[in-house]
């Protein structure tokens, strides 16, 4: 609101338009209010759901620490919540948000070893396209999504028509071939696989999510740049701010800069870009 209100210090203002300023201001005013926090008790349905949130995305390898308590725990450290241990309206509402589908904490996140390629040179394919968008569209989105990555370091990406690639790229819907079926509309947006020969770097996207190059349903461009970070070897950040957040989050796209975070992160496996 800060905007609105300079704007109207700098010229005339007509009392409908400072009318308006207030019911707009009493409006966001209502909205910013913090909901009072909730304190019905967390139904079996939403205890189910969560007990397969923490399986999926909290693999201990911590065989003593392995209770649905310290998967709890474990949960609310990395996003950086009140770590109690107890499942609470708050972490339930992280549970639903929609999100990618690799683990948070556990065998894939640490990507034992550091996988990279051991090559600067790497080859993708579209294998299908989405209906959701043109498929110039869903090119573009998937060469930009590269770009960000390639723009710090010395990684390029070539397109091939046919054959095998490094990075396969493919739409799909609920059980795709591999050990993770996806789930319908919103939950799991994607996924993708470590550095590696077969179905390693591969990235595989929802089908059943509605794809987008704007704020609408999903944007795929944020979305593929998120799990080509996977293709290339890096796990989920706790940095919210990052790219490698693993929570979907809507920001600007236009002359989208890769975070901080993120930039240590691929730089810390390929080094920066030589000029
Ligand atoms: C394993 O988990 C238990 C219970 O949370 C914890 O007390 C212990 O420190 C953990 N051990 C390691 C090596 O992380
Ligand atoms: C977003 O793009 C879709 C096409 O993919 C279009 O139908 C829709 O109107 C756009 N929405 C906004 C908010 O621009
Ligand atoms: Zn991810
Ligand atoms: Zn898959």
């Amino acid at each position: 609101m800060g905007r609105h209100h300079c704007r109207l210090c700098t010229r005339a203002v007509t009392m409908a338009q400072i009318l308006t300023f207030i019911f707009i201001s009493l409006f966001y005013g209502t909205l910013a209010m913090p909901a009072p926090p909730r304190v019905d008790p967390i139904t079996p349905e939403e205890r189910k759901t969560a007990e397969e949130y923490l399986n999926k995305y909290y693999i201990m390898t911590n065989k003593s620490g392995n209770t649905m308590a310290d998967k709890i725990r474990e949960m609310q450290k990395f996003f950086g919540m009140k770590v109690t241990g107890t499942l609470d309206h708050s972490t339930m509402d992280i549970m639903k948000t929609p999100r990618c589908g690799m683990p948070d904490v556990g065998a894939f996140t640490a990507f034992p070893g550091r996988p990279r390629w051991p090559s600067n040179s790497l080859t993708y394919r579209i294998l299908n396209f989405t209906p959701d968008l043109p498929r110039n569209v869903v090119e573009d989105s998937i060469q930009k999504a590269l770009n960000v990555w390639s723009a710090v370091t010395p990684l390029r990406f070539s397109k091939v028509q046919a054959g095998n690639a490094d990075i396969l790229i493919q739409f799909s819907r609920q059980l795709h071939g591999d050990q993770s079926a996806f789930d319908g509309p919103s939950g799991v947006l994607a996924h993708a696989y470590a550095p590696g020969g077969g179905i390693g770097g591969d990235a595989h996207f929802d089908e059943d999510e509605r794809w987008s190059n704007n704020r609408s349903g999903f944007n795929l461009f944020l979305v593929a740049a998120h799990e080509f970070g996977h293709s290339l070897g890096l796990g989920h950040s706790t940095d919210r701010s990052a790219l490698m957040f693993p929570t979907y989050q809507f920001v600007n796209t236009n002359n989208f800069r890769l975070p901080q975070d993120d930039v240590n992160g691929i730089q810390s496996l390929y080094g920066r870009r030589q000029q």
